[in-house]
C-alpha cells in the first residue's frame, strides 16, 4: 500500500526540475507549417493567450511583413498557441495603453532575463534582433534555454 501512495509524489517530485526550463514547442502540423518559415518556431509558452489572439488577429501586419493565412488555419493555431499560452511565466503581459504585448522580446520576464546584454551586442551582423534565439541559445529549438547552452556570437 505504501508504495502506491508514494509513487505519484515522486513521479511529480522528479518531473519539476526538467519542467521549470523546458520551452520544447508542442507538435502542431499547422504551426509548424506556417509559423517558422521565416524564424524559429516561438514557444507557445512564452506569450500570455491575450497576446496571441492579438497577433494572429493582425497577420497581415505582421512586424512589417505580411503573414496572412486562410482563416480555417488562422483559427487553428490559434487555438494551438492559446492552449498553450502560459501568463504566469511572462509578468507584464500589456504595454503602458493596456494593449496585449507582441513580442516575447518586450515581456518582463524576458528583459529581466537579458538586462546584462547590451543593445549595441543584439544588433551584431551575427545576432541582428533580440528575436533571433538561436545566434545565443544553441538549443532552442529543443526548449532548451539553459545557461550551460548560451553562446553570444562575437
Ligand atoms: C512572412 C514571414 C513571417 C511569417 C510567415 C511569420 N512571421 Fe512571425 N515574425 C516575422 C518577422 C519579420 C518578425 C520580427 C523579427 C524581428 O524583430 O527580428 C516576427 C516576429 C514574431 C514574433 C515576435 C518575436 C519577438 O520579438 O519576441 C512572434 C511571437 C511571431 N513572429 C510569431 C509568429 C507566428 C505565431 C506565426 C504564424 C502564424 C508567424 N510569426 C509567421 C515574420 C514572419
Ligand atoms: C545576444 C544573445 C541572446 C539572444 C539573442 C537571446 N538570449 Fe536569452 N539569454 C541570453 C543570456 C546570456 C542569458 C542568461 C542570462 C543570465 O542567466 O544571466 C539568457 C537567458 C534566457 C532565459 C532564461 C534561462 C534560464 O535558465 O533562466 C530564457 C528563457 C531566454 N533567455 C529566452 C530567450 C528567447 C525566447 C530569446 C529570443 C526571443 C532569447 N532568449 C534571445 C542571451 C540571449
Amino acid at each position: 500500500m505504501k508504495t502506491l501512495i508514494a509513487l505519484p509524489a515522486l513521479l511529480v517530485f522528479l518531473a519539476l526540475p526538467a519542467h521549470a526550463d523546458n520551452y520544447s514547442v508542442p507538435k502542431n502540423a499547422a504551426f509548424e507549417e506556417e509559423c517558422t518559415s521565416c524564424h524559429m518556431a516561438f514557444p507557445p509558452q512564452m506569450l500570455h493567450a491575450d497576446s496571441w489572439r492579438a497577433m494572429m488577429n493582425g497577420l497581415s501586419k505582421h512586424f512589417g511583413t505580411d503573414a496572412s493565412l486562410d482563416e480555417k488555419r488562422r483559427a487553428a493555431i490559434t487555438d494551438f498557441l492559446v492552449a498553450n499560452a502560459n501568463g504566469r511565466k511572462t509578468g507584464t503581459t500589456r504595454d503602458a495603453a493596456g494593449n496585449p504585448l507582441l513580442r516575447i522580446t518586450e515581456t518582463a520576464r524576458f528583459e529581466k532575463k537579458h538586462s546584462e546584454i547590451s543593445a549595441a551586442t543584439f544588433k551584431r551582423a551575427s545576432i541582428k534582433s533580440p528575436a533571433n534565439c538561436t545566434a545565443c541559445h544553441r538549443q532552442a529549438a529543443a526548449g532548451d534555454y539553459n545557461e550551460r547552452s548560451i553562446n553570444i556570437p562575437k
